[in-house]
C-alpha cells in the first residue's frame, strides 16, 4: 500500500463514520467521527482527539469541526465528559451492552486521558487558525484546570482516575487486583465493574467524595504521561499569555511526580499507584511505557525501557509490536477472547504515541519498524480496533476510527 491508497482507506472510514446533525435534546449542531459505527457511534473523548489528528492529513475544516464538536459538551465547571451521546435514539442498544457512569442523560460523567490540547495545538499549527484557537483556549484552560482541582486531591502533581475506563485501557491486567476481578473474562470484568458503580451511585458527580471512598483511585501513568503532554501544548498554545507559566508548572510537578512515585528501579518501569495510600500496582503493561512520551525523560530511564522492555522479544517486541500486556505476562492474551481488551492486542494509538517518543528520543528505526509494522496490519486486515501481535491479524471492531492515525505516523 502505497500513501495514497492508504489516504484512500483512512478517507473512507472517516467519511463513513462522520456523525453530523443537530441534537434533539440541546439543539446544539454536531460533526463528528464516531470510533465505529456499530460498536460505537457516539463521541469519545480521546477517540475524537486521534480523529482530527488523522483528518490534518486529509480535511483541516473538519479536523476543527471535530474539536469544536468535542469542546462543545464542556460543562461550566470545566468537566469534558468521555462520551457524549449525540444520536440519544442509538443510546439503549448500547447500554443495554456497556456499562457507563452517569449523572446527566445525554454524556458520560467520566473523563478519558487529557490529550485534546495537543490535538488543538497541531490543528492550530496546521491552519495558523487564531480564531479557532482563541475560541479553544478557555474550554482548554476550564478542563485542565478541573483536572487539578478535581482528581488530585492530595496535591501531587498526579490526577487520579475513578474506574478503569477513564484510562482508555478499560480491562488492562493492571487493574484486576483494585478490581478483585474473579473470572478472568469481559463479563467478569463488567461484573467487578458493576460493584464499584454501585459503591459511586450515592456519590456520582461529586469526584472529591468518589475519590475520599477509595474504591478505585488510580493514579495512573498512562494518563499522567498524557496529561504531560496536553499542559505542554497548552502552555506553548497560551505563549506570551501569563497563564502559560500555570500549566507549564504543573507539568513539571506531574513529571517530576511520575519519575518520583511511579519509576520502579528495581523493575525498571513505571507503576501506577493506587489508593490513597498509593500502592504500587506492579504489573508492566503498555502504561508502563507511556513517560516516554516526555521529552525530558532522563536519559537512563529511557535507555532502561528501551533496553529491557520495548526492544525484548520476550515482553513488547513481538512480530508486530507494541502488544498492551508484555508476552511474558501470564495474563498476556494475544487474540481476541468476545471484549476481553487491552490485554495483549497491539493498538495503534499507543503505538502512535511511542513510535513518535522513541523518535524523539533518537530511536528512529525502532520508531520506523513500529510504523511499518503497524501499516502491515492495516494491509493485512483493514482499519481494525486491534491487532493480533504475532500473526497481525485484525481483531475487534471493523472500520475502526482512530487507526486512522497511521496517517500522522
Ligand atoms: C474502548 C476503549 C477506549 C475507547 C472506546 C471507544 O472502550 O478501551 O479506549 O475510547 O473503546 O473506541
Amino acid at each position: 500500500m502505497d500513501r495514497q491508497e492508504l489516504e484512500a482507506g483512512a478517507r473512507n472510514i472517516l467519511l463513513t463514520n462522520l456523525r453530523q446533525g443537530v441534537a434533539d435534546w440541546n439543539g446544539k449542531e454536531y460533526s463528528f467521527v464516531c470510533p465505529s459505527l456499530t460498536g460505537y457511534p457516539f463521541q469519545w473523548f480521546w477517540d475524537s482527539c486521534f480523529h482530527a489528528i488523522a483528518l490534518i492529513h486529509l480535511d483541516l475544516e473538519q479536523a476543527k469541526k471535530e474539536m469544536t464538536t468535542l469542546m462543545s459538551g464542556a460543562l461550566p465547571d470545566g468537566f469534558m465528559p468521555h462520551i457524549i451521546f449525540w444520536e440519544m435514539e442509538k443510546q439503549p442498544d448500547f447500554l443495554a451492552r456497556n456499562i457507563v457512569g452517569m449523572t446527566t442523560p445525554n454524556t458520560s460523567a467520566t473523563m478519558q486521558p487529557p490529550i485534546i490540547a495537543y490535538a488543538v495545538e497541531r490543528i492550530y499549527q496546521a491552519t495558523g487558525d487564531e480564531e479557532f484557537k482563541n475560541a479553544a483556549l478557555p474550554v482548554l484552560m476550564g478542563f485542565y484546570r478541573w483536572l487539578r482541582q478535581m482528581r488530585d486531591p492530595d496535591n501531587d502533581g498526579l490526577i487520579a482516575v475513578i474506574q478503569p475506563e477513564e484510562a482508555g485501557t478499560d480491562c488492562s491486567p493492571k487493574y484486576d487486583e483494585v478490581l478483585g476481578l474473579e473470572e478472568l473474562s469481559n463479563q467478569g470484568f463488567i461484573a467487578a465493574l458493576r460493584k464499584v458503580y454501585a459503591a459511586y451511585e450515592p456519590l456520582r458527580g461529586d469526584d472529591h467524595r468518589v475519590l475520599a471512598a477509595d474504591l478505585f483511585h488510580v493514579e495512573d501513568v498512562l494518563v499522567n504521561s498524557i496529561y504531560v503532554m496536553g499542559l505542554r501544548s497548552l502552555a506553548r498554545l497560551l505563549g506570551d499569555a501569563p497563564e502559560a507559566a500555570e500549566f507549564n508548572l504543573e507539568a513539571d510537578k506531574t513529571r517530576d511526580a511520575l519519575i518520583a512515585k511511579c519509576w520502579d528501579e528495581e523493575a525498571g518501569a513505571f507503576f501506577d499507584l493506587s489508593g490513597v495510600d498509593e500502592k504500587p500496582l506492579k504489573v508492566v503493561t503498555i502504561s508502563s511505557l507511556m513517560p516516554l512520551v516526555m521529552e525530558d525523560l532522563p536519559r537512563p530511564i529511557v535507555e532502561r525501557l528501551v533496553d529491557t522492555w520495548v526492544t525484548d522479544p520476550k515482553h513488547f517486541w513481538t512480530p508486530y509490536p507494541l502488544p498492551s500486556v508484555p508476552a511474558s505476562d501470564p495474563k498476556f492474551m494475544p487474540g481476541n477472547p468476545r471484549g476481553f481488551i487491552w490485554r495483549g492486542p497491539s493498538w495503534i494509538n499507543t503505538n502512535w504515541f511511542l513510535s513518535h517518543a522513541l523518535r524523539r528520543h533518537g530511536y528512529g528505526e525502532l520508531a520506523d519498524t513500529i510504523v511499518a509494522k503497524s501499516q502491515e496490519c492495516i494491509e493485512k486486515s483493514g482499519f481494525r480496533e486491534y491487532y493480533e501481535p504475532f500473526t497481525g491479524e485484525g481483531l475487534g471492531a471493523r472500520d475502526f476510527g482512530w487507526s486512522t492515525l497511521i496517517l500522522d505516523m
